[in-house]
């Protein structure tokens, strides 16, 4: 393997879900770009690219979302969080791998955001208790027919948790179940 392999690969490895995040450092734009650049360059079926990304910095929309999300309070001290949306359809045509395609999208900003020396972890809505999704958009004036489906919770880490490692064996099968 190179070295720009190992390093590619030991970023997915080392990307864990981080939750504790300083609340005095600010997050740079250029990072945020970096970080919406890799969401974009996510594959999508049909190369529609579904997605809509909503940044949010400010502290009180931040703590709003955390009073919502009954497992979202890392927002709180979060420097900022991106909220993955999407079109469900498009003129008439259903996006019909919307989730996948935004999931994708999740995946690349986690995996940018460690990249960058971030923290950040993947917060669900779509399937939340209690029409999470609705308050959220309602807070966000997300318009009806857009989908949200999940937050990424961004900043510089507190804490650091061992990479991933191994394969897990009850996941694997060969040439049939
Ligand atoms: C669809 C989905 C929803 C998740 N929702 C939350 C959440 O609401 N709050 C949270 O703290 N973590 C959430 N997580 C993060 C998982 O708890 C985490 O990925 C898992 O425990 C594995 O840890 P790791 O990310 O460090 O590998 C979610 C992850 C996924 C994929």
């Amino acid at each position: 393997m190179t070295q720009l392999n190992r390093e590619a690969i030991d970023n997915i490895l080392s990307r864990r879900s981080i939750r504790r995040f300083d609340p005095s450092k600010h997050v740079d734009d250029a990072l945020v770009k970096v970080i919406l650049e890799c969401a974009c360059a996510a594959p999508s079926a049909n190369n529609y690219h579904p997605w809509h990304f909503v940044v949010i910095d400010k502290r009180q929309i931040l703590d709003s979302m955390a009073d919502l999300h009954p497992y979202g309070k890392m927002l709180k001290t979060a420097a900022l969080a991106i909220v993955v949306c999407a079109e469900t359809e498009r003129e008439g045509k259903v996006m019909r791998y919307w989730e996948e395609d935004c999931s994708a999208a999740m995946q690349n900003i986690l995996l940018s955001a460690n990249a960058l020396g971030l923290g950040s972890v993947w917060l669900g809505v779509k399937r939340g208790d209690n029409d999470l999704e609705g308050r959220l958009k309602s807070l966000l004036n997300v318009p009806a027919d857009i989908a949200l489906m999940a937050i990424a919770a961004i900043g510089w880490p507190l804490e650091t948790k061992d990479p991933h490692k191994g394969i897990d064996p009850h996941s694997l099968h060969r040439n049939k179940w």
